[in-house]
């Protein structure tokens, strides 16, 4: 526009210099002052065509480099790009983008405590899971934390970050790569709903065993901070299309320094899933998560919760509970193993597609990692050496096994052994066959303060 303007100013000034020559010319005829003005009218027109040629190689340079910073500008954002995705940076998505790749948050996977999680295609073709974290004050937390643990973190049995979208109102988003086969309890428990799920074989139980672990003593002892996942269960289990397991759910985690013991914190997690020394108000550790991983591995060989509730008619002074654990440890002392775990393993595999060894060592693991005393409980790396072989493992002591708050549930619940009520903790608390004299504040609200640092 500006090269247009300066064109149109030579070309007029060229043009009024030559009707002036012609105006002297006629005017002047062929006199002295005709011919000063004819020098003087060719020179300013020259000076005129000098300076147009100037400018215009003036501004192809210009042009020239404007060019080469644009490409090397789009190459560096290329670049960026590119190493943020391999470096695994999550990026900031906008709501309109989430909404696009959901088709309007329309595909549910999976539905926790807290938030929703939608199914997602990128415009890159990628496909993604999409977290929708509902509640202003609790889903700010709760996001804030999910991120601060997982933004950071590389390992291939923990899920992926991919991004977040945090609008100013509203709810907070977080996507993560998206994992096929869903979560472990459609893959351990019988569900009576079909098309999702099925009964996953003995190897590959123990393989998500050692994949678990292995993500857990990453997150508690090669991470700058120690991070505390804090609600290991098989919902929070996802597995690839390979059946390896990858974590997820870090919404309750909790960053600690490397030389800090325990955490003071709220009580939160899943019950059946939490160790004692939280419902004792000893504070968390890393021991608490060793805890929840060892009730997984119950589940895991029992094909069961670990809590259920035999009714027997509609007398209710007739229900009993059932304690997995307690069963597998009698059958462990009678030799009779086999006759506890997942029936449905042993009848598909005529009892050979269950490796005893491995069994034996997945139980005595699992009853290590529930001992009431944290101290007594092996450290996650040392689980990760027992579940391979690499260490021989000395029997386990016997634990009272303390149920928690399972077992005195109101009489309008439904029992929570089952599928449908397995949610997050309320406070109520018992131990297998006693109550505990640490009943919390507020009987009501589903968390309470610690007040006790652990002196580990
Ligand atoms: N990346 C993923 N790929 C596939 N499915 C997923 C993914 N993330 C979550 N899900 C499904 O969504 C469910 C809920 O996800 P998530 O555990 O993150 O939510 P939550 O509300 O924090 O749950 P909680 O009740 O444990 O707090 C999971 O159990 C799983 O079935
Ligand atoms: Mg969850």
């Amino acid at each position: 526009m500006e090269d247009k303007k300066a064109n149109i100013i030579a070309a007029t000034i060229i043009f009024g210099l030559i009707v002036f020559m012609v105006v002297a010319r006629v005017s002047l005829r062929l006199s002295k002052a005709f011919f000063l003005i004819v020098g003087a009218d060719i020179a300013v027109i020259l000076a005129v065509f000098v300076c147009l040629v100037i400018r215009g190689r003036y501004h192809r340079r210009r042009k020239l480099l404007e060019n080469k910073f644009v490409s090397e500008g789009r190459e560096l954002r290329i670049e960026y790009s590119f190493l943020r995705k391999v470096a695994g940076v999550p990026i900031k998505f906008k709501h309109k983008e989430l909404e696009d790749a959901t088709d309007n948050f329309k595909a549910l996977l999976g539905q926790g405590a807290s938030a929703s999680v939608f199914k997602g295609i990128l415009t890159d073709g990628t496909s993604v899971a999409v977290k929708r974290i509902d509640g202003e004050e609790h889903g700010e937390k709760e996001f804030r934390a999910e991120v601060a643990a997982i933004a950071s973190v590389q390992h291939v049995n923990l899920v992926r970050l991919m991004g977040y979208c945090c609008a100013p109102s509203g709810p907070r988003y977080l996507v993560y790569e998206f994992i096929p086969n869903g979560s472990l309890d459609y893959w351990i428990f019988p569900r009576k709903e079909r098309g999702r799920g099925g009964c996953l074989s003995w190897d590959l139980r123990y393989r998500v065993a050692i994949d678990v672990a292995k993500a857990l003593s990453y997150l508690h002892h090669d991470c700058r901070s120690r991070i505390l996942h804090l609600d290991v269960k098989p919902e929070n289990i996802l597995l690839d299309e390979s059946y390896r397991a990858i974590v997820a759910d870090f919404g309750l985690s909790k960053l600690i320094g490397k030389d800090e013991s325990g955490v003071i914190t709220t009580l939160r997690g899943t019950r059946g899933y939490l160790a004692p020394e939280w419902l004792l108000q000893h504070g968390v550790s890393e021991k608490s998560d060793i805890y929840s991983y060892g009730m997984v591995l119950f589940e895991m060989i029992g094909g069961q919760r670990n809590v259920s509730l035999i009714e027997n008619g509609i007398d209710r002074s007739q229900r009993k509970w059932n304690f997995f654990p307690k069963i597998l440890r009698k059958k462990l002392k009678e030799g009779k193993l086999i006759e506890a775990i997942d029936q449905r393993l042993v009848e598909a595999g005529g009892g050979g597609g269950v490796d005893e060894r491995q069994l034996k060592r997945l139980v005595y693991v699992a009853l290590w990692c529930i001992q009431e005393k944290a101290k007594l409980r092996p450290n996650m790396a040392q689980v990760v050496e027992m579940l391979e072989g690499h260490v021989v493992i000395d029997e386990p002591p016997d634990t009272q096994m303390i149920v928690v708050d399972l077992l005195s549930m109101d009489d309008d619940d439904d029992g929570g052994g089952g599928d449908c009520d397995h949610r997050h903790y309320r406070p109520k608390i018992t131990v297998m066959g006693s109550d505990v004299d640490c009943n919390p504040p507020t009987s009501t609200s589903s968390s309470f303060s610690m007040s006790v640092l652990s002196g580990r």
